[in-house]
């Protein structure tokens, strides 16, 4: 199997992650997770970006992504990229949402930390707000199913992906902005 094949199967992995961690600036808003409630330090627990119906309707396109991929792997034009299997329906939808959930939960987490540094909400803080999520989407992956996560994901993949999305979240966040769905463009 030629080496380059990695490129798209990490992707292929991490679109339910992908789409989960994108989704909220569509799906999110109303009420916040931590309440409008501040912390110790008088600053906001989470920030007001952070929604119930971002973490629940992101973690929910996180499953429905995998259920999409699981019915598209092994036909039509991509099947020649030996794309990665994320094994029957069920279990493809159960680790989207791990995926979607791992990814919003540490997005959330990256969030208490800004907090904590006296950032506001949007701010910019590189590399923790591109892989932030990453990181949540792998543990919580890890904890779903522990071996499928080693037998799909190779060290050279992960590498790949720790390189690869700070770059691919760049310019989906210009073009967000460019759409107007989001405040700033990062
Ligand atoms: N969003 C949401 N619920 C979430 C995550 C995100 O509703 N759990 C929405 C919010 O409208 C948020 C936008 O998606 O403003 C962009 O998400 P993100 O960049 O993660 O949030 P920021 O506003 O930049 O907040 P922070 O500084 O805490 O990262
Ligand atoms: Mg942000």
């Amino acid at each position: 199997m030629p080496d380059w094949l990695l490129v798209p199967q990490a992707i292929w992995l991490m679109l339910p992650a992908y789409v989960s961690n994108m989704s909220p600036v569509v799906v999110g808003g109303g009420r916040p997770i931590d309440g409008g409630r501040l912390w110790k330090d008088g600053r906001p627990i989470l920030g007001p970006g952070k929604t119930w119906r971002g973490l629940l309707g992101g973690s929910l396109a996180g499953g429905l992504t995998g259920l999409v991929l699981h019915a598209t792997a092994h036909s039509g034009p991509l099947s020649p990229l030996l794309l990665s299997s994320f094994g029957s329906a069920p279990h493809a939808f159960g680790l989207g949402l791990a995926l979607g959930a791992g990814a919003l939960v540490g997005d959330s987490v990256k969030s208490f930390f800004k907090r904590r540094k006296g950032l506001e909400r949007g701010a910019k803080w590189p590399i923790a707000d591109q892989l932030d999520f990453v990181a949540g989407a792998w543990v919580f992956a890890v904890v779903a199913d522990y071996g499928w996560f080693v037998s799909e994901f190779t060290w050279p993949m992960l590498v790949f992906v720790a390189l690869f999305t700070p770059a691919a979240h760049l310019a989906v966040n210009v073009v967000g902005y460019w759409l107007g769905l989001k405040k700033v463009p990062w």
